[in-house]
């Protein structure tokens, strides 16, 4: 082939790769013309401020820390709680077999994974569960007696050291009053329905169960799980932030099924829903919360528990429709 005709093809390979990239483009852009949803829903899980953007630090420059052996223990024991604190724990048994790691994905830095970013930055805050300004050490010990359906660690034992000088290191970077985007749990666009757990239950069949079974799975170590229950009396108790199917829906969403530890969003918002409403109609260990919520128009609208500040059931709280609970608050 002549060099010039070797020119012309190349120019028009170059020429045809820009129109498909061109047609790939505006097709994007046509996109919400004919289905109006689907751009509200793209913006409703990526519009956030730019500035906030959060990386975990890595956890190999702990060493770098003053107080690197405790940061070091505590980043242990949120990964591994079960080996020194759960049932056959080397510490102590305090607490049901689960790991804090189980729902703070990824030693607690997983974006959307329920992640410790805004802990260092926000705490000690008023908490109108408690109805208190909490510590972070006050903040770990709810996730103990209620997560992790245990009893609370003292302060001063070098467990609670460790894991708040673990946490404050996660967050270290993040300054003072800011929260990250991905931080805790996503939040999901509320359903025009009540959540339905029968609906739930065949999505768990089809995309759960194959992991959790019915009660969860044993690590081979014999000391935590592999495939945490979900519920049942190694479970959350009825006290658990988990426990409000808010929570519950906007981590399963952003989190299982859990491959390749990424955000993949598998589930639908509608499927999230109804898983969530099926697991949070599961038994599990009650705890007596009647001291939470001293202030009752501060109760989340997805509180399970009354007495309530509005006419709305404990039903309509617990499962929905939220939208009218919402409407009424605003009035
Ligand atoms: C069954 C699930 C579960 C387990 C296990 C669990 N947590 Fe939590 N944790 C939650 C939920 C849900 C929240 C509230 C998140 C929200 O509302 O955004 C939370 C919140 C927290 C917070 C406050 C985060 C913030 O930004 O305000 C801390 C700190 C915390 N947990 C520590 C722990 C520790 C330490 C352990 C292990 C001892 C643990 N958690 C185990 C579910 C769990
Ligand atoms: C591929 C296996 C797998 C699948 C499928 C899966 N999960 Fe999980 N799930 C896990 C693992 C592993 C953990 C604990 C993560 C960790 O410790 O790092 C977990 C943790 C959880 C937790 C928090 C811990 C607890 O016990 O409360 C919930 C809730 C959960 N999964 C719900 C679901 C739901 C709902 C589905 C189906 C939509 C699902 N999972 C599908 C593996 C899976």
């Amino acid at each position: 082939m002549k060099e010039e005709e070797k020119h012309f093809l190349l120019t028009i390979r170059i020429c045809l790769a820009a129109v498909i990239v061109i047609l790939a483009f505006l097709s994007v852009l046509m996109l919400p013309l004919l289905d109006p949803s689907a751009l509200q829903k793209a913006v409703a899980w990526t519009t956030r401020p730019p500035d906030s953007k959060w990386s975990a630090p890595d956890s190999l420059s702990i060493k770098e820390s003053p107080n690197a052996e405790l940061i070091h223990y505590g980043q242990e024991l949120v990964a591994h709680t079960s080996r020194y604190l759960g049932p056959q724990g080397t510490v102590a048994s305090i607490s049901n077999g689960m790991n804090c790691q189980n729902c703070h994905l990824q030693v607690g830095k997983k974006i959307f994974g329920n992640n410790f970013s805004a802990v260092a930055s926000t705490y000690p805050k008023f908490r109108a569960r408690s109805g208190t300004v909490e510590s972070v050490e006050k903040r770990i010990n709810d996730c103990i007696e209620r997560s992790l359906n245990g009893t609370a660690l003292d302060t001063a034992s070098m467990e609670m050291k460790g894991i708040a000088a673990y946490i404050r290191w996660v967050g270290k970077d993040v300054p003072k009053g800011k929260i990250p985007h991905g931080a805790g749990i996503a939040d999901v666009p509320l359903l025009n329905r009540a959540a339905n757990p029968d609906k739930g239950k065949e999505v768990y069949e089809s995309n759960c169960a194959r992991c959790h079974g019915t009660s969860g799975v044993r690590h081979p170590d014999g000391k935590q799980w592999l495939y945490p229950p979900l519920w049942g009396s190694d479970s959350y108790n009825t006290g658990a932030g988990i426990f409000r199917i808010s929570r519950l829906a906007g981590y399963i969403k952003m989190n299982m099924p859990n491959e390749g530890g990424v955000n993949r969003k598998v589930l639908s918002d509608e499927e999230a829903w109804d898983v969530a409403a099926y697991i949070n109609s599961m038994p599990r260990p009650t705890k007596d919360i009647a001291q939470d919520w001293p202030e009752l128009s501060t109760k989340p609208f997805d509180h399970p528990f009354g007495p309530y500040a509005d006419g709305f059931s404990e039903a309509q709280h617990k499962y929905g429709p939220f939208q009218p609970i919402l409407d009424a608050h605003k009035k």
